[in-house]
């Protein structure tokens, strides 16, 4: 009531935007010394911009040891020196924001790092401990850790430190889990969402976002007992009712890492007094097959429709194989179990696969994610094992390949050292041979690029309104459904060509149709009646 429609239309941004990840370490290299950081961020706005999206979500940027990546935070108020100063975050925001651009940081709850000071000082005996997740362990002389739970990295979910206790870790040793019963911990949570909304954050990305509540008797885990010991606990609910309330304070969002497969329970996290959005791994991990893929859509609307919540549609991020590599390999659904070094892949397959599904999900209704790169059809690299980062890949015994094969420095300029990344010396992880064929120099203005597809679908994008979806009849294996008055987008994952459904005009399309004008396989067009 009282406010304009813009304003109001404003305000909805996030229920509808394209919001691109920047996994800072890997965009560009500002001051050439092999890492990615923020003045790199800075001086790539325009492209950014020119590209078109709403919002940026920036990977953890916080002082940070790395031993995963940046979720291993020591100072949830500073920014690690290899990426820039707070006062450039600033810089950023601000600049971003000049760019009609909001920022989107990444707040990790569930742990911290071991240098974090309270980590460090519950080493040293103080009452930080309480802070943490400490235990004596099982066996005659505490020999064992206090349960059977496993990290999500491989090994067991407890370290033994000097004076024979052990802490629990769901995720790597350097990642100690806060105790979300301790008052404190909230407090201090809370009092961080503060500092950066103060700062012009727009929005949060909460990591691990349904993992934090544990049951305080850290029992064994016994498979399907309800709740879990420490996955999507009802008592989470109260820490996010809270976070709300400040978020709306500021007009700030938040958009959950909520890995579960139950839709109710997933739903939950969403109701008006929580969470704006969530993650949609459902369809992120959906093979190449219209059958499975509509009911995934399906689901997806249905699970959010009763809380209202607007659906988000992400088809990879810094943790999972790259789309163009996933479609093109026999499995074209994504698992972490699975996932093995020497798999076959077809990229010219995977590539047109994933053309694709870039106007699938850029036509469906909610906000859609873009991974750094995935504008370019970058594929995942194989990284020489030697140069491998990740713990996932460390800590599996090196039978995984680990998440490096995605976080590969992008490739900027064909023609220039590491491919336009900026480094002066060797990035932090090797270019495979090849990278500079993405470069955004070689794309920008070839008609039938990958950027060039991303960025005319972004402009073309609002043509689909905020109208619901509707399915159209279609043969086996097609995908086709109607948006706002008279805009369709059709997919053929069938076999054979098809013809596409009388229109009036093309609006764009992942590939040429064929010389009689049907829809080839693995190919979507826009179509307006
Ligand atoms: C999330 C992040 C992943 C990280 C993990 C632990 O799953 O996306 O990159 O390793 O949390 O923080």
């Amino acid at each position: 009531m009282g406010q304009p429609s813009h304003a109001r239309k404003d305000q909805d941004w996030w229920r509808s935007a394209v919001i691109y990840q920047v996994y800072v370490r890997s965009f560009a290299d500002g001051d050439g010394d092999g890492t990615g950081d923020l003045p790199g961020v800075r001086a790539r706005l325009p492209y950014l911009a020119r590209l078109g999206v709403d919002a940026l979500w920036f990977n953890p940027w916080y002082l940070s040891p790395m031993r995963d990546g940046g979720y291993d935070v020591a100072d949830y108020r500073a920014i690690d020196p290899a990426f820039g100063t707070l006062a450039e975050a600033e810089k950023l925001i601000a600049e971003a924001t000049g760019l009609g651009i909001r920022t989107i940081i990444d707040i990790v709850p569930n742990h911290v790092s071991d240098q974090h000071p309270w980590f460090r000082a519950a080493l040293a005996g103080g009452p930080e401990r309480a802070l943490f997740h400490f235990r004596p362990g099982r066996g005659r002389h505490g020999e064992l850790p206090p349960n059977d739970w496993q990290s999500q990295f491989g090994g067991p979910a407890w370290t033994r430190v000097g004076d024979g206790d052990w802490y629990l870790h769901l995720f790597a040793p350097e990642q100690p889990d806060l105790n979300w019963a301790e008052p404190a911990v909230r407090r201090e949570h809370e009092d961080i969402l503060r500092f950066w909304f103060e700062r012009g954050v727009a929005g949060v990305r909460i990591d691990s976002a349904a993992l934090l509540a544990k049951d305080p008797r850290l029992p064994d885990f016994v498979e399907g007992r309800d709740p879990h010991p420490y996955v999507d606990r009802d008592e989470l609910h109260a820490v996010y009712r809270a976070w709300r309330a400040i978020a709306d304070e500021y007009g700030a969002v938040f958009v959950g890492e909520v890995w579960l497969p139950d839709t109710e329970r997933f739903a939950r996290y969403l109701r008006p007094d929580e969470l704006h959005t969530a993650f949609n791994f459902s369809f992120m991990t959906c093979p190449w097959d219209a059958a499975s893929l509509r009911t995934s859509i399906d689901e997806t609307l249905a699970e959010h429709a009763p809380v209202g919540a607007p659906a988000t549609w992400v088809l990879c991020n810094h943790d999972v194989t790259r789309t163009v590599t996933r479609y093109g390999r026999a499995d074209t659904g994504f698992d972490f179990a699975t996932k093995a070094f020497g798999t076959p892949t077809d990229l010219a397959l995977g590539t047109r696969r994933a053309r694709a599904a870039a106007l699938l999900s850029l036509a469906l209704p909610g906000a859609v994610y873009v991974y750094q790169g995935e504008e370019l059809g970058l594929p995942e690299a194989d990284i020489p094992v030697d140069r491998i980062q990740d713990p996932m890949y460390l800590r599996s015994g090196g039978t995984d390949p680990g998440r490096d094969g995605c976080r590969v420095p992008l490739p900027w300029a064909a023609e220039a050292p590491f491919a336009g990344f900026g480094s002066r010396e060797e990035p932090w992880l090797p270019q495979p041979v090849g990278w500079t064929s993405y470069a955004v120099d070689r794309q920008q203005n070839a008609p039938d690029s990958m950027l060039t597809l991303y960025r005319e679908a972004i402009r073309l994008r609002p043509a689909f309104g905020s109208a619901p979806l509707t399915w159209l009849p279609a043969p086996d294996g097609v995908l086709a459904f109607a948006r706002a008055e008279g805009v369709t987008c059709v997919v053929n994952l069938a076999d054979a060509p098809v013809d596409l459904p009388a229109h009036t005009r093309l609006l764009l399309g992942s590939g040429p149709l064929d010389t009689t004008g049907r829809l080839p396989k693995d190919t979507a067009v826009w179509l307006l009646a």
